[in-house]
């Protein structure tokens, strides 16, 4: 076995650098004789997680005191942002509303979809095909998501050794069976229409030569089932979601045209919204007769100062529209801090670096170059292994200023399956750290959680419903389908069973309505009330809409 040169570390790292050079053989070695690192049992899982996990933080924890679930412990982030008041834009259409007794909105719509990624997309296109006038409104450019953001791949069950019942237990024990069992049983039912679907499409899953699909293990998956496109799954499926939607040509679609608030009517229906057009916020609203919320996750609020993977508009405003609409909310105390983010170089910090690659044998090592975790325990118990390694047994590997990272033995995997595999199967973060200087074939990577995941988010029904008439959810900021632990590959898979779905059940919704007679705010006069009465003054605004920056470092 050939040794890399490490010069392209700090001096600082090199030492450890080499080590897992040294102990690579005999790694490698084990692993061949089908020795491996055992996984944790389940009191074992337990106790880790209570103890290292982020979740498990009390000051990061907060209670909701107004709304629908009202006494619930969420991130302290996001009690600002649920219990601020509006931005100046919607307070002045309120003024307006309050005035005339009614917001008529400047354009129409059947269906209004907020959001832009794979969910909303996905919603678009069904709701369209079902005949539906379709607008989709969205904060940044068409696709800025987690969509195209996610690298390793889908799972659905469709070999002959899986089925839709395994992958249905799986989801459940991944998730601490706190799923909801009613939308566990239609993802994985529906997931291998959604492959179909996406193979008609066009999107470009990894095959065999015979045209048989690749599939993959992830962490906490009794079977392999993880579909990919190399290391740019989701990229690859905005691709074909993006073709078709614009095939249909019967979408209206705004870009740059943030949602800040939901309109309702006098029975307290969605019937719209108001946008807030970038840059220089002119309002815009827009009357519908359903609405489907699929603006994503909340990565970008940094919860307890972590760094994250997510696009830059992950800040959780669907969350809050849905919220003061009256819908309640689920499982927001567990967040997902994916085991693997980038540590150096510096400028990527927080980025993804895949579960791909530990599904296809790369190791998790401390600074001796020993396995301390299987690297394919379920991810929030991966998670909370490294933050015990780095922080009680003192073996994580110190970066200068101040992070801290385990090695991720990227180059074993060459060893294993024959050189070129990780050019082959990584093309995306091959390329991307060669112009760092960093040859994942030779080097290992430094990686840490990094945030990554809302794991919890909007109560939804299995048809996309939620608890407002009109009003449809679908992907990150839904709850249920996950419970309190999301296991890799069910997103993308979600996404789209659900966004679909949504789409459906909007645009059949709007079939039997007409556009509201007295369109307003009265479900936001109700909940300016609720905070009025819990003593909560104007002071900060929401939906926030971009991050706020200020330094960010793992602690
Ligand atoms: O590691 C990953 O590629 C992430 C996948 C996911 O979150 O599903």
């Amino acid at each position: 076995m050939t040794t890399a040169p490490l010069n392209v570390f700090p001096e600082a790292l090199r030492d450890s650098a080499r080590m897992v050079q040294r102990t690579r053989e005999s790694r490698l070695t084990r692993r061949r004789m089908g020795e491996r690192i055992e996984a944790l049992s389940l009191s074992d899982r337990r106790a880790v997680l209570e103890e290292f996990h982020p979740d498990h933080r009390e000051s990061g924890r907060g209670t909701l005191s107004v709304g629908a679930s009202k006494g619930s412990a969420v991130p302290v982030e996001l009690v600002a942002l649920l219990e601020a008041w509006p931005r100046p834009l919607v307070m002045q259409l309120l003024e307006k509303n309050r005035a005339a007794g009614i917001l008529t909105p400047d354009v129409t719509t059947d269906v209004l979809v907020i959001g832009g990624g794979g969910a909303g997309t996905a919603a678009a296109i069904v709701a369209a095909e079902a005949g539906a006038r379709v607008m989709v409104v969205t904060k940044l450019r068409h696709g800025d998501s987690n969509t195209v953001m996610a690298e390793g791949g889908m799972q659905v069950a469709d070999h002959e050794c899986d089925s839709p019942a395994q992958h249905f237990l799986d989801v459940m024990g991944g998730g601490h069976f706190s799923s909801n069992p009613d939308l566990v049983e239609v993802l994985v039912s529906e997931g291998p229409a959604v492959l179909r679907w996406l193979e008609e499409l066009g999107m470009l899953f990894d095959k065999y030569p015979t045209g048989r699909m690749k599939v993959r293990h992830g962490g906490g998956t009794s079977r392999k089932r993880l579909h990919a496109a190399g290391d740019v799954t989701g990229l690859e499926m905005m691709r074909v979601l993006k073709d078709r939607m614009d095939c249909l040509n019967a979408i209206t679609v705004m870009p740059f045209a943030p949602a800040v608030e939901l309109i309702s009517d006098e029975n307290g229906r969605a019937v719209g919204a108001i946008l807030e057009q970038l840059p220089g916020g002119t309002p815009l609203v827009v009357g519908a007769k359903a609405v489907v919320l699929a603006t994503g996750g909340f990565g970008r609020l940094h919860l307890s100062g972590f760094p994250t993977s997510n696009h830059h508009g992950a800040t959780a405003d669907g969350l809050v529209l849905a919220y003061r609409a009256g819908v309640p909310l689920r499982d927001m105390q567990n967040c997902q801090y994916h085991p693997t983010g980038v540590v150096f170089p510096e400028k990527l910090a927080g980025l993804l670096i895949t579960e791909k690659f530990r599904g296809l044998g790369a190791q998790l090592l401390n600074r001796h170059g020993d396995e301390f975790v299987f690297s394919l325990e379920p991810r929030d118990v991966t998670t909370a292994a490294i933050i015990r390694e780095c922080s009680e047994f003192g073996n994580g590997v110190q970066v200068s200023g101040g992070a801290v990272g385990v090695w991720l033995d990227i180059p074993l995997i060459d060893q294993i399956h024959g050189r070129g595999t990780i050019e082959r199967e990584f093309p995306g973060r091959f390329k991307e750290y060669l112009r760092m200087g960093l040859d994942i074939r030779q080097v290992p990577l430094l990686a840490y959680p990094t945030l990554h995941y809302q794991n919890g988010g909007v109560v939804i029904w299995p048809n996309g419903g939620t608890d407002m008439p009109g009003l449809f959810a679908a992907g990150e900021m839904t709850g249920g389908v996950h419970g309190r632990n999301r296991l890799m590959g069910n997103a993308l898979l979600e996404i789209l069973v659900f966004g679909r779905r949504a789409g459906a059940s909007a645009a059949a919704f709007a079939k039997g309505v007409k556009h509201a007679q007295e369109p307003g705010l009265g479900h936001l006069e109700a909940y300016l009330d609720q905070l009025v009465s819990a003593g909560i003054q104007p002071g900060q605004t929401s939906p926030r809409l971009l991050p706020a920056y200020g330094t960010v470092r793992p602690i």
